[in-house]
C-alpha cells in the first residue's frame, strides 16, 4: 500500500512545490516511456537549463495552482520530513501555442506527471483526488493521448468525462522520432 492510515505504510500527500522540486520534476519528465505517454513535449523539454528556468516562472506566477505529489509516513507528515517527492500536479490555463495547436477550453486544465518508478501504484488517483478537494473550480478540463489508458482511467475515476476528441502532432510518436499524428481525448469535470 502506498497510501492508508496504518503505522508504518506511505501517504501520499500534496504540498507546494518548492525551487529544490525541479531537478526531480526533469527526471521524472525526461524518462522516455512518460514521454510517448505524453506524447508532444516542447522543442527544448530536454534541455535541463531551459526546464529549470520555465519551472522558475511558474514558480513565480501565483495564478497557476502547482503541487509536488510526495509520499510520506502519516506519522512524519506534520514535521514535514522523510518525503519522497513522486510527481507534479498542476493547474493553469493554457495559452494559445502554435508549436502545440489544440482546443484551448473555456477554463482551466489540470496535468500531472509522475516518476516511472512510482507508476501503476494508485498514487495518482489518489493525488488527483486531493488536488480536486483542494482546487475546487469548475469545470476543470484534461487531456490526455487517447491510448494513455492510465491517465484517462485516473481521471474517469475522479469524475471527469469524455467531451471530445481530436488529433495532434505528437513529437515523442512515431518511427525515427519523426512524430506522428495522434488522438487525443479531452475531457471535463463540471
Ligand atoms: C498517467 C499516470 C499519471 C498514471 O499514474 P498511476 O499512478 O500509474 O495511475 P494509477 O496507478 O492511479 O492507476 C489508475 C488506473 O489506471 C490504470 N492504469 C494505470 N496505468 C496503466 C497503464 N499503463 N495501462 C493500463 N492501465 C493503467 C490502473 O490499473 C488504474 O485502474 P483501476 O483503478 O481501475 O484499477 C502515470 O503513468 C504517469 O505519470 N505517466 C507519465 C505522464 C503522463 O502520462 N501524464 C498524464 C498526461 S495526460
Amino acid at each position: 500500500m502506498v497510501h492508508g492510515a496504518g503505522t508504518g505504510e506511505m501517504r501520499v500527500m500534496l504540498r507546494e512545490t518548492r525551487p529544490e522540486d525541479v531537478p526531480r520534476f526533469f527526471e521524472h519528465q525526461t524518462d522516455p516511456e512518460g514521454m510517448w505517454m505524453v506524447g508532444s513535449v516542447r522543442p527544448n523539454h530536454l534541455d535541463r537549463d531551459a526546464f529549470i528556468a520555465r519551472w522558475d516562472a511558474i514558480l513565480a506566477n501565483d495564478t497557476l495552482i502547482k503541487r509536488a505529489i510526495i509520499l510520506t509516513h502519516p506519522e512524519s507528515a506534520a514535521a514535514n520530513t522523510a518525503e519522497i517527492v513522486v510527481g507534479s500536479i498542476n493547474c493553469f490555463e493554457r495559452v494559445p501555442d502554435p508549436a502545440r495547436p489544440c482546443t484551448i477550453f473555456p477554463g482551466p486544465e489540470i496535468g500531472y506527471w509522475l516518476g516511472r518508478e512510482h507508476r501503476g501504484k494508485g498514487i495518482a488517483s489518489v493525488a488527483v483526488k486531493l488536488f480536486l478537494a483542494e482546487v475546487t473550480r469548475r469545470p476543470l478540463y484534461a487531456r490526455a493521448a487517447s491510448d494513455n489508458v492510465g491517465s484517462i482511467r485516473v481521471l474517469q475515476k475522479a469524475g471527469f468525462t469524455e467531451i471530445g476528441r481530436e488529433m495532434f502532432f505528437a513529437n515523442m510518436r512515431g518511427a525515427d522520432g519523426k512524430g506522428e499524428e495522434i488522438e487525443e481525448t479531452m475531457m471535463v469535470l463540471e
